[in-house]
């Protein structure tokens, strides 16, 4: 899947000529970018990943998580997640995180939704009747999140399988998307072990700032112990770095320092700092729709472009630790 930008601008030009599909997204009018019945037959043939673990034979889960907050979890896993389905690809964006960031930026109001995460976790719901479909895109669904799961910790605590009930829930799906991303808070708690239990692979990513290494390898070491007692599977995507900006020599040095430390497990593509991926949630919009030429439009455009081909690289020669 070389072509994602490709992809991804000729659905642009649609949009472009006036071809506005109206898609509901919980009483809000969206934009259809690529009409669902235009679409080829991904629904039933995933592209990617199709060479995974045994236990996943089709959808990639990747966690998107880093115990710092602020460092671009969320924005990575909306426009990551936005930058697949453009380039049409089954796309699943879990809001694992109570602040609920995920679902408003992708213009989903958790409020007004039937199902959440919550029940998905507690009370045994299955994903697919939680869930809130194309969001933006056809192929872009999201569980959305509210304010009760921050309770889910301490009411998790004590169940046999608290730390498995995301992998369960997400079993049940893996035949229906090529990604699901899942968007984890700012801690290593029972949330975000739910997500590294569930997850084929982690994605980091590392705010290109002061303090930006510390508690990094920490974290890696974390998922080391998660690859040992919960997920045999697990691999790290890579670090991703984020808000990069080429006029501060603080964002050089961060950078090398993350590659000199890290080598081939930081990814290529840098984000950088933008002002439209920070105004973009506000209007609960992915980049690649508020304004598709932005540079961190085309940054996550990018990313999703490497992920792939590092994946489709993985499936000959295993990335570890
Ligand atoms: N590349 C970027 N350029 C500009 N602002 C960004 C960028 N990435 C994230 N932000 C902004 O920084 C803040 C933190 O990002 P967020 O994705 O919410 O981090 P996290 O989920 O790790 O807490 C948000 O206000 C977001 O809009
Ligand atoms: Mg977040």
């Amino acid at each position: 899947m070389r072509d994602i930008a490709s992809r991804a601008t000729r659905a642009a030009r649609l949009h472009d000529i006036g071809d506005r599909l109206p898609c509901h997204c919980h009483g809000r009018i969206h934009i259809a970018i690529l009409p669902a019945e235009s679409l080829p037959s991904t629904h039933a043939t995933p592209a990617l990943y199709r060479g995974g673990s045994q236990n996943s034979p089709m959808s990639h889960v990747i966690a998107i998580a880093n115990q710092k907050g602020g460092v671009g979890k969320t924005t990575t896993a909306i426009n990551l997640g936005a930058s697949f389905a453009a380039a049409e690809q089954r796309v699943l964006v879990i809001d694992m995180d109570p602040q609920g960031n995920a679902s408003s930026g992708l213009g989903v109001d958790a409020r007004a939704t039937k199902g959440s995460l919550y029940g998905v976790l507690l009370d045994h719901v299955p994903l697919g009747a939680a869930l809130v479909r194309g969001a933006h895109f056809p192929l872009l669904d999201v569980i959305p999140t509210t304010q009760e799961l921050v309770g889910a910790e301490a009411e998790l605590i004590d169940q046999m399988d608290a730390r498995f009930r995301l992998r369960n829930a997400i079993a049940g799906v893996r035949d229906v998307y090529d990604f699901v991303l899942i968007d984890c808070p700012p801690a290593l708690g029972l949330l975000t072990l739910n997500a590294l239990a569930a997850a084929d692979s982690v994605l980091i990513p590392v705010q290109t700032e002061y303090y930006a290494l510390e508690g990094l390898s920490q974290f890696v070491e974390a998922i080391e112990a998660v690859r040992h007692h919960l997920n045999p599977r697990l691999q790290v995507d890579g670090i991703l770095l984020t808000m990069y900006d080429s006029r501060l020599s603080l964002s050089r040095e961060v950078t090398a320092d993350t590659r000199a430390h890290f080598g081939r497990q930081t990814l290529r593509t840098t984000i950088p700092r933008n002002v439209r991926l920070a105004e973009a949630p506000s209007f609960g919009k992915p980049a690649i729709v508020y304004d598709i030429g932005s540079a961190g439009a085309q940054a996550y455009l990018a990313l999703a472009d490497e992920l792939a081909t590092r994946s489709r690289r993985r499936t000959h020669e295993p990335m570890l630790v």
